[in-house]
């Protein structure tokens, strides 16, 4: 059996297309058949006892719910969450006591190294999962030093207690969730690949692209097994009220001023956010240590569109007259550094490890708009600060 390196090697770059339209005519070479063939034989994975950081957040809470109905997966999810003012808890009511004995939660922060290490002995964890972060860009304007603390520290932290507690060889995985928010930002033209190098402009994408190249450095350094994800703005389920999908919603719901920075035409590449947990399990069971994968929508569109079409999707399920809706539209003082267009190539990830994506703008629109409207207490609980008292009280003395 050739190393991974050989098979790389062997495998000269020209033979894949350089710039693949993200979801059509996708070409797969031989070389790509041959490399795949070839190292998914290598790959043997525990995927036994996953923990996942960050998992009382948005897109950690997806992953869980679409993880524990995943009939090829039967091990064990341990949720590791500080619960900051993102992490929710009751996101998951159900979870504990449908996933009897499969799913634990366990409120710690990961900048803990002792505890983190503690709690991977405990439940033998070989897979780790971080979606644990600050990750509000405004945020990070304001206090720049949570995100350093949890995003690059936090990730230092992880991966110290992964090489303290795992041989090599033997089946594990360290997984950074990461955004494509490290490569920076785009003109009119072009895409983010893999290849891309990494620019970000502001304090979370910094915090973010630090954490990123610190998981290389270990799997480089230390021969941890590490795979990595970009992804483009997430939107679905779960969602804190403060990021500007569920924000719109909830203010058209209420007849609330929609806020929109500058001109608005800002331009980001929107995922539904089944689809990005979807890429995530894949890269777990079939993706090559030591390298990254975009996963994006692979839809384009300035953010007042964005909110034109919410306009309408509201309109439609609630009845309001989407003229309306849109008058509620305001136009505020830029964002700092405002980020001017993403675009994410994601060949790679159909190519080699066979991930589509599922839902449309308007499709996983639609059904986010409805979860919003069908969850108002969630809403209303989130905003609250209800369940930080609630937490307080359940955690508090643990
Ligand atoms: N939301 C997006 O559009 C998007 C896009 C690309 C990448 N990402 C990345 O995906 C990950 C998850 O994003 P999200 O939108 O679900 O974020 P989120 O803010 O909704 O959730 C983050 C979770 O991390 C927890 N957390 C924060 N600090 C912690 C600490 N020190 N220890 C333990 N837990 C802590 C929070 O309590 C919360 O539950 C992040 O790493 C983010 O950078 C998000």
């Amino acid at each position: 059996m050739p190393s991974l390196e050989i098979i790389k090697r062997r495998i000269p770059l020209q033979n894949r297309p350089l710039h693949p339209a993200p979801y059509r005519g996708i070409i797969i070479t031989a070389g790509d058949n041959l490399r795949l063939k070839e190292m998914n034989l290598n790959i043997k994975r525990r995927l036994h006892n996953i923990m996942v950081t960050g998992g009382a957040g948005f897109i950690g809470v997806n992953f869980i719910r679409n993880l524990l109905s995943n009939r090829k997966f039967s091990g064990r999810i341990v949720n590791v969450d500080a619960l900051t003012y993102a992490g929710n808890t009751m996101s998951l009511p159900d979870v504990p006591e449908k996933h009897e004995g499969r799913y634990f939660f366990l409120k710690a922060d990961i900048c803990d190294t002792e505890r983190i290490y503690g709690i991977m002995k405990d439940f033998g964890i070989d897979t780790i999962i971080n979606f644990a972060a600050q990750s509000h860009v405004d945020r990070s304007i304001i206090n720049p030093s949570d995100f350093v603390g949890t995003n690059i520290f936090g990730t230092f932290s992880l991966l110290e207690a992964a090489r303290k507690s795992w041989k090599p060889g033997r089946g594990y995985l360290f997984h950074q969730v990461s955004t494509d928010e490290v490569y920076g930002t785009l003109g009119s033209e072009g895409s983010f690949s893999e290849a891309s190098p990494y620019s970000p402009r502001s304090p979370y994408s910094a915090s973010k692209a630090s954490a990123d190249l610190l998981a290389k450095a270990y799997y480089h350094t230390y021969g941890l097994p590490v795979t990595i994800s970009n992804s483009s703005n997430n939107y679905g389920p779960y969602q804190f009220p403060e990021k500007l999908v569920p924000l719109m919603i909830n203010n058209m719901l209420e007849r609330k001023p929609l806020p929109i920075y500058g001109d608005g035409k800002q331009v980001r590449d929107w995922i539904y956010v089944e689809d990005h947990v979807r890429g995530i399990w894949l890269i777990l069971e079939k993706g090559i240590e030591g390298e990254s994968y975009n996963i994006g929508g692979g839809i384009e569109h300035e953010n007042i569109r964005l909110v034109h079409l919410l306009c309408r999707l509201v309109a439609e399920e609630t009845g309001a007259v989407e003229k309306d809706l849109r008058e509620l539209i305001i136009h505020v003082k830029d964002r700092p550094g405002h980020d001017r267009r993403y675009s994410m190539d994601c060949g790679k990830i159909i190519r080699e490890l066979g991930w589509q994506r599922m839902y449309t703008l308007k499709k996983g629109l639609a059904k986010t708009v409805k979860w919003y409207i069908d969850n108002t207490p969630w809403v209303e609980n989130a905003r609250s600060g209800e369940y930080l008292r609630w937490v307080d009280e359940n955690y508090g003395n643990r």
